[in-house]
């Protein structure tokens, strides 16, 4: 990590999660961070989502750039792929705060943000102005008192779903009060067969991505896997934050919230490897949930991961963290043999399955 990153996070982790969250998140979307722009130059990192070509396979989830703000420092970072949002149809605060907690000692974050975010029309107009060559993932919500949550969805998709090389659907945010399961297999159906109408409606055909969250029950996870298949789906995501609890005294475990960082590792990787073994390694898999090291990357691909995302620990660790990663990756596929990183997807798969 560069040493006056490692100082600022030092200092930053002084004040609560959220307002250190905050500045970061300002020095990003004002271009003072990151200073210099990272380059990424390993032939064998070049990998494929779907039809996207990735110049490496590290991306940020969705949930760092609601508002997509910050997408040009983001995509200094090294990173190929920036999933923006969760965008509702319209602007919303999200829950009260205090809705972010850290637990320095184990690198983890507990989040109850609630899909605060500046709604479709704002991040649309965003979008519009963005001329990078980087790719963008668009993440899809509802807001919390709408009367359609289906239509929800669509008018996101309206609004900005041109902008984006990719849909993400958050059916498994733990943090909004679901009236509503998005994820039983007849909402789940209804859902991608509004979105594939919709997106004919609109003359485009974005790749649509699902992600799922680590705490389904195997058959529930086999039945979204099952209607994902007939609808459709392009691809998935594995997976968003746990409401798991490792078994621990530390009072903050009690906060309610989506947990996230390493003790979420074990969790996601099973149910990506569950996804990869259902769906036969046919679909695409963003492997997302505790990455720290270039060896949990390494993990991820060799469990069915195409591409790969992390957060928690880019808050811990800085953005240094993706150049590290990266070169540490391209030495692991070397020592084992493998000229590209797709050679590695899904070979230990077997390994996870519960
Ligand atoms: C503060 C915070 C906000 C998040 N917001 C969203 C969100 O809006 N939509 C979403 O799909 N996931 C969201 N996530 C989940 C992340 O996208 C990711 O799935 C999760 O953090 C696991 O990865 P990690 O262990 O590398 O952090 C959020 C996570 C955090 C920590």
């Amino acid at each position: 990590m560069l040493e006056l990153e490692k100082y600022s996070i030092s200092f930053l982790e002084l004040f609560p999660a959220e307002f250190s969250r905050n500045i970061s998140h300002k020095l990003t979307e004002w271009g003072l961070f990151p200073f210099i722009t990272t380059r990424i130059n390993q032939q064998n990192l070049k990998t494929q989502l779907g039809n996207i070509e990735l110049a490496n396979p590290l991306g940020i989830p969705s949930g760092l750039d609601k508002n997509a703000t910050s997408i040009k420092g983001l995509f200094k970072t090294g990173i190929s792929f920036l999933e923006l949002g969760t965008v509702t149809p319209y602007p919303q605060a999200g829950n009260d705060k205090p809705r972010l907690f850290r637990i320095a000692s184990s690198h983890e974050l507990i989040n109850r943000m609630g899909l605060n975010n500046h709604g479709a029309e704002s991040i649309g107009s965003k979008l519009k102005q963005w001329s990078g060559s980087g790719i963008i993932g668009l993440s899809l919500g509802y807001n919390r008192n709408s009367n359609d949550p289906f239509q929800d969805f669509l008018n996101v998709i309206t609004e900005c779903g041109i902008y984006a090389d990719y849909l993400a659907l958050n059916i498994s945010c733990p943090n909004i009060n679901m009236d509503l399961d998005l994820s039983t297999p007849e909402n789940l159906s209804t859902l991608l067969q509004k979105i594939s109408w919709k997106q004919k409606d609109l003359g485009f055909d974005k790749p649509v991505y699902l992600k799922l969250s680590p705490d389904y029950e195997p058959t529930h996870l086999n039945e979204i896997i099952s209607v994902s298949l007939e609808e459709g789906v392009d691809g998935f995501i594995a997976t968003n934050s746990t409401i798991s609890r490792p078994v621990s005294n530390n009072p903050i475990y009690q906060e309610r919230g989506g947990l996230t960082g390493p003790y979420l590792f074990d969790i996601s990787t099973k149910t990506l490897a569950n996804v990869y073994s259902q769906t036969k390694g046919n679909l695409p898999i963003i492997g997302v949930g505790g990455i720290s090291t270039a060896e949990d990357a390494y993990t991820k691909i060799k469990a069915g991961a195409s591409a790969l995302q992390l957060y928690t620990a880019i808050c811990y660790q800085g953005t240094g963290l993706i150049k590290k990663i990266c070169s540490g990756l391209s030495l692991l596929l070397e020592k084992d043999g493998y000229s590209n990183i797709t050679e590695a997807v899904g070979i230990e798969h077997k390994n996870w399955l519960t």
